[in-house]
């Protein structure tokens, strides 16, 4: 008898013991919090994107693109990418020489102040895109006789006028575009012809006396790129820009375009050493014009935008691990509207935005450099 009330004391403690576990295991169900999920999306694709101009302005750092008028008039997409993702403008056109003199002594500004007022309007740079260039000239200009004082005053005239028009608008002007011919020597052209040399002396000379706030920049191109095969063309830009520097001329910075295909890119290395090598001239450095051709190889598409991708991010990630590069443009905003189309026949793709607006690989390898450079 005193067994069985034993054994009956253990059962009764037994269940006792079991209800309290069961409890506890209740409350603590009840009170776990659930984990996250991980999101599955790559945040840049996603809509909840940050913008590139922002993690740029974490850095101090220029993105721009080249802009036109005509899809900023008509192109809500346009409009809205143009000024969500860069906060630099560059004027793909509407401010080269024909377009701002189209007849000797009447300056049109018309066109060119509606894409100032578009970029002021939304907190964008103005990056000024072109004073003295081979191409863009006006037809009255080109099929005149004039003598050097002829020229010299049309050319001080010209540079005074639109730079004075956009003093304190234009944060930076191109002030001497593509002065090299692609052997190194300066480049034939109807102001070497008339004036001489002191052409470029002269244009930098009085763009910073119509705005003495205004970086003045040199422009230059090279079909390969920057690296190591363009010796011959970075050579004769150093010496060019020593040369300018050592006689005193107002020149704050180099821009370096960058118009390439998949078939022959520049590498980061080879594009840094470029860069630190004209670090070494004290001047500020862009990469300017950025636009990188698919090309035709038989590569399928996504093979070749991923090579796209690779070629831009290596390239705004020479520019960042340089102090003195200061910014990134690109040569338009949407494959939608590109020069580059127009100019091989075939589709090259060679922008960030695809034709309908979608940011392509590139645009995420371009923002994974400027978030790992913040
Ligand atoms: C190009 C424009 O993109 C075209 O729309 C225009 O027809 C010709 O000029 N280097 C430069 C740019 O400095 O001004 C050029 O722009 C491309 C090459």
């Amino acid at each position: 008898m005193s067994q069985n009330l034993a054994m009956g004391k253990h059962s009764s403690a037994l269940i006792l013991a079991l209800m309290a576990l069961l409890l506890l295991l209740f409350i603590s169900a009840c009170t776990t919090v659930e984990p996250q999920e991980t999101p599955s999306v790559d945040p840049q694709n996603s809509v909840e994107r940050v913008p590139l101009r922002v993690l740029a302005e974490r850095k101090g750092f220029g993105i721009g693109a080249a802009a036109t008028l005509g899809p900023i008039r008509k192109d809500e997409n346009y409009r809205r990418i143009l000024s969500e993702e860069f906060n630099q403008l560059v004027t793909e056109n509407e401010m080269k020489f024909q377009r701002l003199q189209p007849e000797q002594g009447r300056f049109d500004f018309s066109k060119a102040d509606e894409i100032v007022e578009f970029a002021r309007s939304r907190d964008m740079r103005v990056f000024g895109h072109t004073l003295v260039w081979q191409r863009g000239l006006a037809d009255w200009l080109k099929a005149g006789d004039w003598t050097r004082e002829e020229l010299l005053e049309l050319l001080h005239d010209h540079i005074d006028t639109v730079v004075s028009h956009y003093r304190g608008k234009v944060y930076a002007w191109d002030v001497v575009n593509e002065a090299l011919a692609p052997d190194a020597s300066l480049r034939d052209l109807i102001w070497l012809r008339g004036i001489g040399p002191e052409y470029i002396d002269l244009s930098f000379k009085w763009a910073r006396e119509a705005d003495p706030q205004a970086h003045l920049f040199y422009n230059e191109y090279d079909g390969s790129g920057w690296g190591k095969s363009a010796q011959l063309k970075v050579d004769a830009l150093y010496n060019l820009l020593t040369g300018l520097l050592e006689r005193g001329v107002p020149l704050d910075g180099v821009g370096l375009q960058m118009h390439i295909g998949l078939d022959k890119p520049p590498s980061y290395e080879g594009l840094k050493q470029t860069l630190e090598r004209l670090s070494g001239l004290g001047i500020e450095i862009q990469i300017t014009e950025t636009d990188i051709r698919l090309g035709n190889s038989s590569d399928s598409l996504p093979k070749k935008l991923a090579q796209q991708a690779k070629v831009y991010g290596d390239l705004i990630r020479a520019c960042l691990d340089v102090e003195r590069c200061s910014g990134f443009w690109f040569w338009g905003v949407t494959d939608r509207y590109t020069w580059v189309n127009g100019i091989t026949g075939t589709p090259e793709d060679p922008l960030i935005f695809d034709r309908f607006y979608q940011p392509k690989p590139a645009y995420d390898a371009i923002a994974r450099e400027l978030k790992k450079s913040a």
